[in-house]
């Protein structure tokens, strides 16, 4: 099945597709992004995801004139042009083409992309659970907006890779846990379940809203809430939650090994129920 993307109003092969060098996203990471995907071929949580993409748009002042209804089908469309048993829907939207300038034109045309490929294979990292490290938090003020500027994540990422580990978590010189470099971080603690609140540390997980959602269904008492390396080191069970990768137990911080256990593995599959029920 060819992969897919569709630029600014055209369906085409993702080989074909092009921007220009002078695109805003390219020069200055000018841009903002959404990654979503689909169970049974359907997408997942789409109202949630445009509602953040549209709040990501407002935050850095990109004016355009999509709406909510007309992304709808457009996802909708490239999700059966793919074919695909399962899709992920990668959207792009820059400030468009300017002559190099960091000043935002008086008036620019945004440059919409998506791309439209097979969703990839997780059920390993998920079942196996992966190790992380701790490296501190030098990302910007506003990590709650959907920004393609991630290269402090591209450097973790590559950090933990290098000290033979599968991801970083961001943590601040105070020690509070943030995230990881692209998905959000649960704790439990004495059958609680404890997670990061919202703000300007973290990007509001879809996924994440919707675990919160599923330990309460389940019975699990949950509480957004400062959680310290100190208070992840000595977990019951710790996990991460993203919308590709669903639900990872973490199996050691920093080399020192952490619990895994059953009340993750009720909360995933209450999550899983929201999907499956559909
Ligand atoms: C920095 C960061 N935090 C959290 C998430 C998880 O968000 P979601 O559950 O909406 O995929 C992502 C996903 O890409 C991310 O990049």
């Amino acid at each position: 099945m060819p992969e897919i993307a569709y630029v600014n109003g055209k369906f085409l092969p993702l080989e074909q597709a092009t921007v220009s060098v002078e695109d805003r996203g390219y020069q200055f990471a000018d841009a903002v992004y959404e990654v979503v995907r689909t169970y049974r071929g359907r997408p997942f949580g789409l109202d949630e995801h445009l509602a953040r993409l549209f709040r990501s748009l407002a935050a850095i002042q990109l004016e355009h004139h999509l709406d909510d209804g007309q992304l709808k089908s457009l996802i909708n469309e490239a999700i059966q042009r793919g074919g695909f048993p399962e899709t992920l829907v990668y959207i792009q939207i820059s400030r468009g083409v300017a002559k190099r300038h960091r000043g935002v034109p008086d008036s620019y045309e945004p440059v919409f992309v998506m791309t439209v490929r097979e969703l990839p294979d997780t059920r390993h990292i998920r079942e196996h659970g992966i190790t992380i490290v701790t490296v501190p938090d030098n990302r910007w003020g506003r990590c709650d907006i959907k920004s393609v500027g991630l290269l402090p994540n591209v450097l973790a990422y590559q950090t933990a890779h290098q000290a033979g580990a599968n991801d970083a978590v961001f943590v601040e010189a105070d020690g509070t846990i943030n995230e990881a470099t692209a998905a959000n971080i649960f704790i439990i603690h004495r059958g609680r379940l404890l997670t990061p609140p919202e703000g300007p540390k973290i990007l509001s997980g879809i996924t994440r809203g919707n675990i919160l959602d599923a330990a309460r269904a389940a019975g699990i008492p949950a509480a957004e809430r400062r959680i310290t390396r100190t208070e992840l080191l000595c977990a019951d069970e710790a996990f991460l939650s993203s919308t590709t990768a669903e639900v990872v137990p973490i199996l050691s911080v920093d080399g020192q090994k952490i619990g895994t256990g059953s009340l993750s593995l009720r909360i995933y599959e209450q999550f899983t129920k929201k999907f499956s029920s559909a």
